[in-house]
């Protein structure tokens, strides 16, 4: 796929970006912590001068992280995570009307999506932000001669942390990198409400599903799986949970929901939905014996979660498009089975993402990372790093505020009760 090469970007097409603009505008109303950390950048500038490069989903909350690192004085250079979440409109416009260059076109081919990235990495990135550790991995394998520029990485995902610490584990970590997802301001937010909604969002979008009735089985009960799970029963649907965890089957069960293997669970399931961040999670034995007109649908960070190779081997036909994102895969048995966006996180391919006023947490708190690692450059070594715990609380204080909820403050009795082993008794 071929895109319009302007000012060093390469985006769909620039005609997109007063709609982009708009879009941009109104998420940035949702977004009163992260705009708030833009004031105060664009008088005090931490990362004057670096280079930087973001390979995000390019929405219109990411376009606000984006001016916020712009604002903070940093060259910023921005590629898409995946190849079907980038909004065209969105990039349009911050390359017309905020002066970012970006390069990310939605649906672009596997060669396009890294030629994007390996484009982030030309601009000689000083400071890296990633989603699923696209960006890192290829300054550890293919450009591996550049990782001593770099002062350190952000990561956002749950499946780019779980890379990163495999690779820390195997001492083979170049530079210090932050698992902002790990932080109690992103993950238990943005995965559990961010993607629980969009994800009962994108599906509907996709395929008109009434969910009311209708048996909703949930792969995985993490952060994610929880959110979407939790959603899904208010809205009157059955939910059944699988799981390889036991403490989290019993959550689930306790939750109240019916837990059971996935070998059961196929059977008696109309939608299907993997949020776990493992591999061949819907496997050809599920597929056999699945209802007529299953839908099947992933959120988890990459397409793996449903093997779709698999699906493919035991359809008789495959109907491409039989609405926008849905594909009907024709079993040999008779059975149509419905695959969303080519199994690619359904939220960000058919619906927006995450809304902005929780990706405002997230966001915030990966610019204040980015402050971090800037100020502290000299004390990081090569390991992955926790969000500092103060970062965490100016960013859920500021939320609070800005949601207009005061809360109790501890007393200096209470302060001493809880820091005196003797009282108490
Ligand atoms: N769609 C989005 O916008 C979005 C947002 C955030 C995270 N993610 C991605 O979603 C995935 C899940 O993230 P999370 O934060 O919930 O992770 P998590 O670690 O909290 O949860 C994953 C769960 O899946 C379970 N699991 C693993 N293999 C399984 C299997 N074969 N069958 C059933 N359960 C299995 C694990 O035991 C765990 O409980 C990751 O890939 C993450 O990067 C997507």
């Amino acid at each position: 796929m071929k895109g319009n090469l302007i000012m060093k970007a390469d985006i769909a097409d620039i005609k997109l970006a007063a709609g982009g603009k708009k879009r941009i505008l109104w998420a940035d109303n949702d977004m009163p912590v992260l705009r708030s950390i833009r004031e105060r950048f664009e008088k005090q500038k931490p990362l004057a001068g670096k280079n930087v490069s973001a390979c995000l989903h390019v929405t219109a909350e990411t376009a606000n992280l984006a001016r916020t690192l712009k604002a903070a004085g940093a060259n910023l250079v921005l590629c898409g995570s995946n190849p079907l979440s980038t909004q065209d409109d969105v990039s349009a416009s911050l390359v017309k009307d905020f002066g970012i260059p970006v390069f990310a076109i939605c649906g672009e081919d596997r060669k396009t999506y890294y030629k994007h990235i390996h484009a982030a990495l030309d601009h000689k990135p000083v400071i890296t932000f990633d989603d699923g550790a696209d960006l890192v991995n290829e300054l550890h394998s293919s450009r591996a001669a550049e990782a001593g520029r770099v002062i350190a990485s952000m990561e956002e995902t749950t499946t780019g942390v779980i890379r990163l610490r495999a690779l820390d584990k195997a001492g083979k970590l170049k530079f210090p990198v932050v698992a902002v997802n790990d932080a109690a301001s992103k993950h238990l937010f943005d995965n559990r409400y961010g993607t629980g909604q969009s994800t009962v969002d994108g599906i509907i979008r996709a395929t008109d599903f009434l969910m009311a009735g209708s048996k909703i089985v949930v792969a995985g009960y993490g952060w994610c799986g929880r959110g979407f799970a939790m959603r899904c029963k208010g809205m009157g649907a059955i939910v059944i949970v699988t799981e390889i965890d036991p403490i989290k089957a019993i959550e689930a069960s306790m939750d109240g929901f019916d837990v059971m293997p996935m070998s059961q669970a196929a059977k008696i399931g109309d939608l299907f939905v993997t949020l776990t961040g493992n591999k061949s999670v819907l496997r050809g034995e599920h597929f056999a014996v699945m209802k007529d007109r299953a839908v099947v649908a992933n959120s988890g960070h990459f397409n793996v979660e449903i093997d779709i190779p698999a699906l493919a081997k035991l359809s008789k036909k495959i109907n491409k498009g039989v609405r926008n994102h849905v594909d009907e895969y024709v079993l040999k048995n008779g059975h149509r089975v419905y695959l969303l966006a080519e199994g690619r996180l359904i939220n960000l391919a058919a619906a927006e993402g995450h809304p902005a006023s929780v990706m405002d947490m997230s966001f915030a708190t990966q610019a204040l990372a980015a402050e971090y690692v800037v100020k502290n450059a000299d004390s990081l070594t090569a390991s992955v790093y926790n969000v500092p715990v103060d970062i965490e609380n100016i960013v859920c204080t500021l939320k609070l505020k800005s949601m207009g909820i005061d809360i109790d403050k501890l007393t200096s009795e209470q302060v001493h009760y809880l820091a005196d082993f003797g009282e108490g008794t």
